[in-house]
């Protein structure tokens, strides 16, 4: 009897599920130094904008009682850990995690001149399991992240275990629509 096995996409491709994870990190590993460069390059820069509908949705308090935490998944570079904090003139506090230590090293070096260096924390962790406490957070972001996990309803499923009650889960992704004569991928934030 043959086994039928699980497979799922990477690019164009079709692949064993189990060999995703390995080729989405070569891929990163080799882009980490020039990834911002990149984005903005291939982008056109547009990616800035994409980013910043994101803040606005998620809206970050200035100020509190308490301290407002947002879990940046997938959070490369630090790039949208960044725009947080400003938005939030520095009250809020974000862990960037991300499974590819390059990606982490070159935020963490950006992160030294930031406006607000001290509210951002780079953590190595696998979006399917992540070390963090349950209801820790009170926004998970994910920005052009989620189409390189390989299994995405494990991703999920931690999302919803490290929100606190009430909390935000914001993914911002490429999506196809149903629009004639717009066949390309685009951007969409969903929450
Ligand atoms: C396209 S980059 C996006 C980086 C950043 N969010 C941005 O918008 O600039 C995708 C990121 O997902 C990370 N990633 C891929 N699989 C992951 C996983 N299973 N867990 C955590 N991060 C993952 C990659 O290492 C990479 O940094």
């Amino acid at each position: 009897m043959t086994q039928s096995r699980q497979t799922t996409h990477f690019g164009e491709q079709e692949v064993a599920l189990e060999d995703k994870q390995a080729l989405v990190n070569a891929v990163f590993h080799g882009v980490a130094d020039r990834y911002d460069l990149m984005n903005d390059l291939m982008s056109g820069g547009i990616h800035r904008v994409w980013k910043d509908a994101m803040i606005a949705d998620l809206a970050p308090p200035k100020q509190g009682t308490r301290p407002y935490r947002v879990l940046d998944m997938a959070g490369g570079t630090g790039d949208i850990a960044e725009r947080i904090i400003n938005a939030s003139v520095g009250y809020a506090e974000v862990v960037v995690a991300d499974i590819n230590s390059d990606m982490l090293r070159v935020g963490a070096e950006r992160a030294k001149s930031w406006r607000f260096p001290t509210q951002a924390s780079f953590i190595e962790a696998n979006a399917e399991k992540l070390p963090f406490e349950d209801k820790s957070f009170d926004a998970y972001t994910i920005a052009f992240g989620i189409r390189n996990v390989p299994r995405i309803e494990l991703a999920l499923g931690e999302a919803h275990r490290v929100l606190k009650r009430g909390g935000r889960l914001i993914v911002l992704e490429f999506s196809q629509v149903d629009v004639p004569g717009l066949d390309e991928p685009v951007p969409r934030i969903f929450r």
